[in-house]
């Protein structure tokens, strides 16, 4: 089901439409979109419990499969894959294993893994999966989707706390009449059709998810090679994004560090950690393992320029 917005409001509609009024939200959190989600039902009014590890640190299984036995009104549990904040990804199968076990419904916020990662939707028993047109489909912005049974969207009708955001009615409304509720968003449709064509062109999910995965390897070897470590430890770190800690020399800002990579042509992220001192780098996009080899340099030259210690190539 397409919904018409950036992912927030995907993620939004599916909470609204998806957890009855009288539901209770296990919410899965290691980082700002799992918090956000929280922050969602919070709004919303709809009853939920936080279950929350460290930024670096992956939800425990076995804790969430306690949280569920010791609890019957959660009915749902919210899981983010790969939580951008860090760029960790999160324990998919044995959390979809512990959840349907319990006879609970898993929605997973896919936003940053979807066309990138394999979610095997139906093996999992997945209540529902949101993403959106422009990350690892490489779109433009303005529209996400939900992936959810047919079923559960019929028993959703009437939970919605929003006309927008209605999935439900948003669904009927399209089954109906083959029409969008209210005007489509045209352009960004045609851009994710392009986008869907050229994901199919480079091999699907599988391509993409190894050229990302080569993007990282090259990235990652490059910047330790220079003395700047990735946060995440190498076997939890997704091919999407990468947290780096900062060099620890006084010389080294954030900012001039970023205007400085700018003027070589490269935007990086900042840093979303709340416990270290840290900068983002993606890799996802057109980008290219050759690509990531200049972000490399120009980091080396960068820090050159301001003056930072860092190891040179044997
Ligand atoms: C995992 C995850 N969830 C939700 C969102 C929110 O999406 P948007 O910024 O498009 O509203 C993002 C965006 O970065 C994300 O990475």
């Amino acid at each position: 089901m397409p919904i018409q917005g950036s992912g927030t409001f995907a993620v939004e509609a599916t909470l609204g439409s998806l957890v009855p009024r009288d539901g209770k939200a296990l919410v899965l959190a290691n980082g700002a979109y799992g918090k956000r989600a929280a922050e969602t039902l919070a709004r919303i009014g709809r009853s939920h419990e936080l279950y929350v590890t460290a930024e670096d640190t992956q939800p425990d299984p076995a804790e969430v499969d306690r949280m569920l036995a010791a609890d019957a009104s959660i009915s749902h549990v919210l899981l983010v894959h790969c939580e951008t904040t860090s760029g960790i990804l999160n324990p998919l199968e044995p959390i979809a294993r512990a959840v349907a076990a319990r006879g609970r419904s898993l929605i997973l916020d896919a936003m940053s893994t979807f066309g990138a990662l394999s979610i095997p939707t139906s093996a999992l028993g997945l209540g529902a999966v949101i993403a959106s047109a422009n990350k690892c489909l490489e779109g433009v912005p303005g529209v996400g989707f939900v992936i959810a049974r047919t079923r559960d969207l019929e028993a959703a009708t009437g939970n919605a706390h929003s006309l927008s955001l209605d999935l439900a009615d948003q669904w009927s409304y399209m089954e109906r009449t083959g029409q969008w509720r209210f005007t489509p968003p045209t352009h960004v449709m045609a851009a994710l059709d392009t986008a869907i064509d050229l994901h199919t062109a480079e091999g699907g999910t599988p391509a993409r998810g190894a050229r990302y995965a080569a993007n990282r390897r090259a990235v990652v070897d490059g910047l330790r090679a220079l003395g700047i470590e990735p946060l995440i430890p190498d076997a939890l770190q997704s091919p999407i994004i990468v947290t780096f800690r900062c060099p620890d020399d006084p010389r080294f800002g954030f900012q001039p560090f970023y205007d400085r990579l700018k003027a070589e042509g490269f935007i990086i992220y900042p840093g979303k950690m709340t416990a270290a001192e840290t900068f983002r780098i993606g890799c996802l996009g057109t980008l290219t393992p050759g690509i990531m080899r200049d972000v490399v340099a120009a980091v080396a030259r960068v820090l050159d320029d301001l003056g930072v210690a860092r190891r040179r190539a044997a």
